[in-house]
């Protein structure tokens, strides 16, 4: 059956391990997989831009032999004259898959349910499932055993890194800490969502108010633009607010004395984190930024081989 890849818990606890398994592998060794069979474009779309994203699911493709056909929404039907549905409905006779970084999760949630090709999140104002793959990839290459390692994720907790923290993260059994203002938590549903998976992990979603109560022992301090894309009117009123949510020396000090630091980037140094702590030793935000590569080829042959034929 035909999968999807629109949030974080659309695969199993099971299913994750999977896909990081092979994504590891990949990293040892670039071809581990033989070249996808047929010819397989996949459709990469952006309605936001995009550095990371659109350079690894490019190589990531080529990689794997398939043809990579990037499309900005701008130039296409998309957005304007047509709907999610109509636009999977003619994607779908001539390419492999569909990737889409785009605004609302049910923009998303149509082009799946319109297609037979699987649909991937590149991601959505809700959620960036991708990125959580090459974050875990990363964590477990720097702290082995994801299972009962404590994540803290500080500042916009309403955003799409933060309530992929809360769902990947439980669904890889960690204790899963946001610390924001009240008024950005992870949305509730997202958190009994977390909640239900991590009674079968024994993984834990705990939401604060104060930054150094979250960071205490923490073995991985993550945090992320105070302005997503899509945010920009806000931006005075969220500079005014996070202020107290910044990672600076102090508050990774609070963490474990071996804990890493972790940013999908792209970063504005001196807002969510102070340029010594992204610059410094314990950050890996290279080998986070990398491990988009060979996560996304993992998660596209793991799709690829489930697709109705
Ligand atoms: N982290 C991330 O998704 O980066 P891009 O916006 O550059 O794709
Ligand atoms: N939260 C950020 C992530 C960028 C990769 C945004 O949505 O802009």
């Amino acid at each position: 059956m035909t999968r999807h890849f629109l949030r974080d818990d659309d695969i199993t606890p099971a299913e994750q391990a999977e896909i990081l398994d092979l994504a590891e592998r990949l990293k040892q060794d670039r071809w581990a997989v033989k070249p996808l069979a047929g010819p397989q474009t996949v459709a990469v779309i952006f309605d936001k831009s995009s550095t990371r994203t659109r350079v690894s699911f490019a190589v990531g493709i080529a990689d794997l032999g398939g043809s990579p056909l990037i499309i900005s929404t701008a130039s296409s039907q998309l957005g304007g004259k047509e709907t999610p549905s109509d636009t999977a409905r003619v994607l779908e006779r001539m390419v492999s898959a569909i990737v889409w970084r785009t605004y609302g999760q049910a923009g998303l949630e149509e082009m799946a349910a319109g297609t037979t090709v699987p649909v991937v999140n590149a991601l959505s104002d809700d959620f960036h499932p991708c990125q959580l793959l090459a974050d875990l990839l990363t964590i477990r290459e720097h702290k082995g055993d994801l299972a009962g390692l404590t994540v803290t994720f500080l500042g916009d907790g309403a955003s799409n890194m933060a309530q992929s923290y809360v769902l990947a993260g439980v669904t890889a059994g960690m204790h899963v800490r946001v610390a924001s203002p009240e008024e950005f938590a992870p949305a509730a549903s997202v958190v009994a969502d977390a909640d239900r998976i991590a009674d079968s992990t024994g993984g834990s979603v705990t939401l604060y108010t104060d930054a150094a109560e979250a960071a205490a022992g923490a073995d991985v301090v993550v945090t992320d633009t105070w302005v997503s894309m899509g945010k920009e009117d806000e931006k005075a009123h969220r500079v005014a607010t996070f202020g107290a949510y910044r990672v600076d020396r102090e508050l990774m000090s609070l963490a474990a004395s071996d804990a890493v630091f972790m940013h999908c980037l792209p970063a504005d140094r001196g807002y969510e984190v102070t340029a010594d702590v992204i610059d410094g030793e314990q950050s890996i935000i290279w080998d986070e930024a990398e491990n988009r590569l060979h996560a996304q080829k993992a998660l596209l042959v793991w799709l690829l081989e489930r697709k109705d034929a």
